[in-house]
């Protein structure tokens, strides 16, 4: 855990840079942003799509990745351009909202060989207008660069992907499954919450995925979406647990009202710095919990597992100022 010493330095020097000399996000993006979208590399296909909301008929945008793929969402944000322009896409200088949570569920896009999205239409409260368009960055995921917590795997990868069986659709009742990530060197491992929709009962997990390791427990349930929750480890090794009941419950209600598919979990992991990442899943003996109310999402999204001493402050630095330039 971070001290609260150890925030408050961080925090204040992250805003000592940004109201200092470097660029800090204004409510534009500016051209390496877009650069950014359009850089691609062999394991990672990304993809844009955009359209504006005052078109002909019902303006939608689709999603496409094609079999034996999966849609990850990088950025999605609904935009206008500052003059009177007829293009539908971002351009350098326009004004922008990332945060379309209340606009649309990406759950049937998550994770998904394709899906379909009606545009909507947000006050941008920092350009004083309605927004012109949406945007979609995208990426599309090999399948065979997930690890199936349920199936045996014995693996090296410098990064990858854990996810439950048969996500994005229901997983199966009564299963417990886990992998074991382990690092040789002096690397920490992070983790990151692609998609999360595991059953509650009440306040409690019913279903549930737990990463831990000597020192630090967390248990997820509930929903979690792309980006909000970010976990740090120290290593040398983690364990993720998923356990699931005998309730056979598909569908619950979630944030803003809206009944969400339980389709599982997806993250990714790596090291840092980079290492060769050992990967060993399936099939496990139940677990007995002694709590089963899930680990709060904290404000920022970030966990920092372990003790602040030995952890490099990079890290942390790094992703709190990430924070700053993308909200
Ligand atoms: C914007 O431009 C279009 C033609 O490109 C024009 O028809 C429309 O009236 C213009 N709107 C405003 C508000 O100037
Ligand atoms: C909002 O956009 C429209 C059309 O692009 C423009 O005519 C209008 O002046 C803008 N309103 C404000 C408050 O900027
Ligand atoms: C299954 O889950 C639903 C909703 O959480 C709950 O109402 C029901 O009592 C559960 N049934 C069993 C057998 O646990
Ligand atoms: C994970 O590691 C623990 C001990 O650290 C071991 O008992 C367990 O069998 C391992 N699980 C897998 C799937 O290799
Ligand atoms: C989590 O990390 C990703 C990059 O791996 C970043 O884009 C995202 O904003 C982070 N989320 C939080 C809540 O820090």
């Amino acid at each position: 855990m971070m001290t609260t010493m150890d925030y408050s330095v961080t925090i204040i020097l992250c805003f000592l840079l940004c109201f200092g000399k470097v660029h800090c996000y204004d409510g534009r993006l500016e051209e390496r942003d877009v650069q950014m979208a359009e850089k691609s590399n062999e394991n990672h296909i990304l993809k844009t799509v955009s359209q504006c909301f005052h078109v002909r008929g019902n303006p939608f945008v689709t999603l496409y990745c094609g079999s034996n793929h999966m849609i990850k969402i990088n950025r999605a944000f609904h935009g206008m351009h500052h003059q009177n322009i007829s293009r539908c896409n971002f351009l350098p200088g326009d004004c922008m909202d990332g945060d379309l949570s209340p606009y649309y569920d990406w759950s049937n896009c998550l994770g998904a060989e394709h899906c379909v999205k009606s545009v909507k239409q947000s006050w941008l409260r920092e350009c004083g207008n309605y927004s012109k368009y949406l945007q979609i960055d995208y990426q599309c995921v090999k399948n065979e660069e997930v690890f199936d917590i349920c199936e045996k795997s014995n693996t090296y990868v410098t990064e990858g992907y854990i996810k439950s069986p048969n996500y994005p659709s229901f997983y199966p009742i009564h299963r417990d499954c886990e992998c074991n990530i382990s690092v040789s060197g002096k690397s920490r491992m992070l983790v990151s919450f692609y998609d999360l929709l595991l059953e509650m009962n009440g306040k409690k997990c019913a279903d549930w995925l737990m990463i831990y390791d000597d020192d630090y427990k967390d248990l997820n349930c509930g929903e979690i979406m792309t980006g909000m929750k970010n976990v740090s480890w120290q290593g040398p090794q983690i364990r993720l647990h998923f356990h699931t009941d005998v309730n056979n419950t598909r569908r619950q209600s979630f944030s803003y009202n809206t009944q969400r598919n339980l389709k599982g979990f997806w993250v990714y992991f790596n090291a840092e710095p980079k290492d060769e990442v050992l990967v060993k899943c399936g099939p496990t003996k139940p677990k007995k919990l002694q709590s089963y109310t899930p680990n709060p999402i904290p404000k920022g999204g970030v966990v920092i597992a372990g003790t602040a001493s030995t952890l490099p402050r990079g890290w942390s630095f790094t992703l709190l100022l990430m924070m700053t330039v993308l909200y």
